[in-house]
């Protein structure tokens, strides 16, 4: 059990970013990746079809023998989490935007939350908002989810709609901003060029410490080795491995 692998699923290129701090935290796991990236953006469609595809990723993962599911995917995760955790034998972890660290460091200025169109229509993010941060503004940004697939993380395409967006709002006016998809963590370089100082909050802590505690609980923690990476995708598109590849190095 210690030495099976760790699934981590996403839509495709965003949960690269949460495989990134999970190799950090925890060097001694094997993970085994996979991006949906034949079907990528989920944001755009209709629960029940976000749930069908995270259900199919996360069967192929399951075939694959994983010793845990780490949902990488906002979106996957609001519509299909509940879900997976009632049907998998295994541990299932998920990011979710998060919010109420956000509100607590806002010192009461505007909070500002980034994510797919699915993740904020959902009861997930629409509870937890009402709950925690009922002032939050929520922008939807699916434009930006393609960036990141095309390996876009600097330059005039998200630097403009960062600014764009934020218009409305004098730095001073701003307490945090919530990405609350995993394909933005990749830009928060840009953003935080444009909000220096603006605290930033992307969720990948609060699964890393999840699924530190829950492989504990099972004592399936692997506590020696080498580790590992292997990435999986749907997309049988020429240099996808190597975008992949790339974009895991990327510095964050
Ligand atoms: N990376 C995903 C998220 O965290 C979703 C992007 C998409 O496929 O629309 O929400």
């Amino acid at each position: 059990m210690q030495s099976a692998p760790i699934g981590v699923l996403d839509s495709g290129m965003g949960g690269l970013s949460v495989l990134h701090a999970l190799r950090r935290a925890m060097p001694h796991e094997r993970f085994l990746y996979y991006g949906d990236n034949a079907n990528a953006p989920y944001g755009p469609r209709p629960p029940e079809e976000i749930r069908a595809l995270t259900a199919r990723t996360a069967s192929a993962l399951m075939e694959r023998g994983v010793k845990a599911l780490v949902i990488a995917c906002n979106t996957a995760n609001s519509a299909a989490g509940d879900m997976l955790r009632r049907q998998l034998p295994i541990p299932v972890v998920g990011v979710e935007p998060d919010l109420a660290d956000a509100h607590e460091r806002a010192g009461g200025k505007r909070v500002i939350v980034f994510a797919t169109q699915a993740t904020l229509a959902l009861p997930l993010y629409r509870d937890m908002r009402q709950r925690c941060c009922p002032d939050a503004v929520s922008i939807p940004a699916p434009e930006l989810v393609m960036m990141v697939e095309r390996g876009v993380l600097s330059g005039e395409g998200p630097e403009a709609f960062f600014r764009e967006k934020l218009r409305p709002w004098p730095a001073d006016e701003l307490g945090a901003v919530v990405l609350g998809c995993t394909h933005f963590i990749f830009l928060r370089p840009v953003l935080s060029s444009i909000i220096p100082g603006v605290p930033v909050f992307d969720g990948v802590e609060p699964v890393i410490e999840d699924l530190r505690a829950t492989l504990s609980r099972a004592d399936a923690l692997a506590h020696s080795g080498a580790g590992g990476v292997e990435l999986l995708s749907s997309s049988d598109e020429p240099g996808i491995r190597a975008r992949m590849r790339v974009l895991l190095a990327a510095e964050l």
